[in-house]
């Protein structure tokens, strides 16, 4: 099983540090000193003179944020955002494209019904399975090879409920999304680029029913003694989130 350990500041202006470890079958080595492979397994807290360290087990949400990409993966304020505004829960069937490294297949096979996913490159498609796999993802997905833009590649899941677009040119993916989509179902635009959401939203036709664009800014706080403040760091811009009704 995977293992966090923390080490908490020691000294003055010295930041807290976070390891990950993949699993807990071999001693760990830090900056600091090296945690044995017993302690790994028991958790709890490791003191090596000044120095703290807390161990504890992964979850699913730490193993998420450290999966191997082979491409860009969604964030999870963003999937949050997702689930939020479509409703996903336990009855929910969602199609996936682009696949890539599995990330969003991972999150939600944990919490719909079903997860059909499919990618246009065989690489992704692969390194992606692997990462289910590493992540014990419920085995409630489907992946496959297919091509957004062609609706035939795309087998026939036509009863979907939410549709999470995360390709180049999600324009080109409407008749797919028409064809896949239940009445009333979401389609959901993730796009880096504001061009790329633009184009999105001046394709759509009177099938479907614009509900919004957005982006979602995520800015931490250091909080903890005096130094109360934002995290110096630029925002970290994701994508811009487009969602969309199919209405006929
Ligand atoms: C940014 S990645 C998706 C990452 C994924 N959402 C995740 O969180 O792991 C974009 C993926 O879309 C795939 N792709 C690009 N064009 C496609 C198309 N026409 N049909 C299906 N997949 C496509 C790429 O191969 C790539 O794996």
């Amino acid at each position: 099983m995977a293992r966090i350990i923390v080490k908490e500041p020691s000294r003055k202006r010295e930041e807290r540090k976070e390891y990950y470890v993949p699993n807990e079958e071999h001693d760990y080595h830090t900056d600091f000193g090296t945690i044995n492979k017993e302690a790994l397994k028991k958790c709890g807290v490791v003191v090596f003179g000044k120095e703290t360290f807390r161990i504890y087990p992964a979850t699913f949400a730490d193993q998420y944020t450290r999966l191997r990409r082979g491409v860009q993966i969604i964030t999870p304020k963003d999937l949050g955002l997702m689930m939020a505004e479509t409703g996903i829960d336990r009855d929910t069937v969602v199609l996936d494209i682009g696949f890539g490294s599995g990330a969003v297949t991972a999150y939600l096979s944990r919490i719909a019904a079903k997860v059909y996913a499919y990618d246009v490159e065989k690489h992704n498609l692969d390194q992606g399975l692997k990462n289910l796999e590493e992540l014990d993802t419920p085995k409630r997905y489907d992946v496959k090879l297919g091509d957004a833009y062609n609706p035939d590649t795309i087998a026939q899941e036509n009863e979907i409920d939410v549709f999470i677009l995360d390709v180049p040119e999600p324009w080109r993916a409407l008749a797919t999304a028409k064809k896949a989509l239940k009445q009333g179902g979401w389609l959901v635009g993730y796009t880096p680029c504001i061009t790329q959401a633009m184009q999105l939203v001046d394709a759509l036709d009177g099938s479907w029913a614009l509900v919004k664009t957005c982006e979602l800014i995520e800015r931490e706080w250091k909080v903890g003694g005096q130094a109360v403040r934002p995290v110096t760091r630029d925002f970290g811009h994701s994508a811009f989130l487009t969602f969309v009704r199919k209405v006929s």
